[in-house]
């Protein structure tokens, strides 16, 4: 049965959809077999794959409001073990369109667990966001990986995040756990990058890949020519690295047993660690952002409770 992630942070451009695609293709690369869902209006994930976004004839637009089933909307790729479940401009629409539905935070949930036993890994590309799209993608999963870019601002949000997740746990996914943050963009000759390392390290201690994705050319070029980076350069610093995040994914997926009440308790501390870091930060500017006291989700949740 399908572990289901999501890729999740609601800051813009920390590598989500590289993360997404390319973590994909290295499972596949394993033959696991593997969807990626494209949960962004901005449909990066399906272009990323060589798709055009204009012209899915089926995407998790119909899905998730049409009630469309995932089985009939899924594209092969070029890779014999990943499919695509495409994104289309559409898909901004359904936030507004979903208001009125029942159930709406579950729909993709719903959808998934009749595919769940197709697939080894269900990989979510979410949007810069934390509205209904994320939300779904919250209930549907698993666990979430959260990719944080190696730069100035890297905290910002992970605190918001954090309370999303518990807040979500709490209500609706009690099975929901953080898998891991992957730190991406890293360059080792940049101060920043080796000071957000550590301080990364040290307040979210284990809950850090080992493995650092590296600022890389090549995984940038990559979606241009429609290809992962396996296929596009499987020898380039980017691609090994995808490969050692996706060994240590399959590790911490494949030997998790561990009891869920406990992930609980460590999520917890992390959150109170961000806490700390945000009140006793060596770097002031960059690190101490208070989370909003209005939390978007928490609004959206509390909706969902009138309506359903
Ligand atoms: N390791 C890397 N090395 C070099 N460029 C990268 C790397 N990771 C991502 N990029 C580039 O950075 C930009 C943002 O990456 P990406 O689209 O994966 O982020 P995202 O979090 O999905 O963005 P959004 O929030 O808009 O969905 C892209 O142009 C991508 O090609
Ligand atoms: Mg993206």
């Amino acid at each position: 049965m399908a572990q289901v992630i999501a890729i999740c942070n609601q800051k813009g451009g920390v590598g989500k959809t590289t993360t997404s695609i390319n973590l994909s293709a290295c499972f596949a690369g394993a033959e696991k077999r593997v969807l990626l869902i494209d949960l962004d209006p901005q449909s990066n994930a399906t272009t990323g794959l060589g798709f055009n976004k204009y012209e899915a004839e089926k995407s998790i637009y119909n899905v998730l409001v049409e009630d469309f089933p995932i089985a009939e909307a899924v594209q092969a790729t070029e890779m014999p073990y990943l499919s695509l479940l495409p994104a289309s401009p559409a898909l901004v629409g359904a936030e507004v369109e979903l208001v009125t539905v029942m159930s709406r935070e579950t729909r993709l949930k719903e959808q998934i667990d009749k595919v769940r036993d197709d697939y080894d890994y269900i990989i979510i590309d979410c949007a810069p966001s934390l509205g209904l799209l994320t939300l779904n993608s919250l209930c549907a999963a698993d666990s979430v990986l959260v990719p944080v870019q190696c730069e100035y601002f890297a905290m910002e949000g992970m605190a918001e995040l954090q309370k999303t997740i518990q807040l979500v746990q709490q209500r609706i996914n009690q099975n929901l756990s953080i898998l891991g943050i992957v730190l991406t963009m890293y360059d080792p000759r940049n101060n920043l990058s080796r000071q957000v390392q550590e301080s990364m390290r040290k307040y979210f201690n284990e809950k850090v890949f080992e493995v650092l994705i590296p600022r890389n050319v090549r995984l940038s070029e990559a979606p241009s020519h429609g290809k992962p980076i396996v296929l596009y350069d499987v020898e380039c610093k980017g691609a090994t690295s995808y490969i050692e995040l996706a060994q240590e994914v399959m590790k911490h997926t494949e030997a998790k047993d561990l009891p869920l009440h406990e992930e609980r308790e460590e999520d917890e501390v992390v959150a109170e660690g961000v806490e700390a870091e945000f009140q006793a930060s060596p770097f002031e500017t960059e690190l101490s952002i208070p989370a909003p006291e209005h939390n978007v989700l928490q609004g959206a949740l509390d909706s969902c409770d009138r309506t359903s």
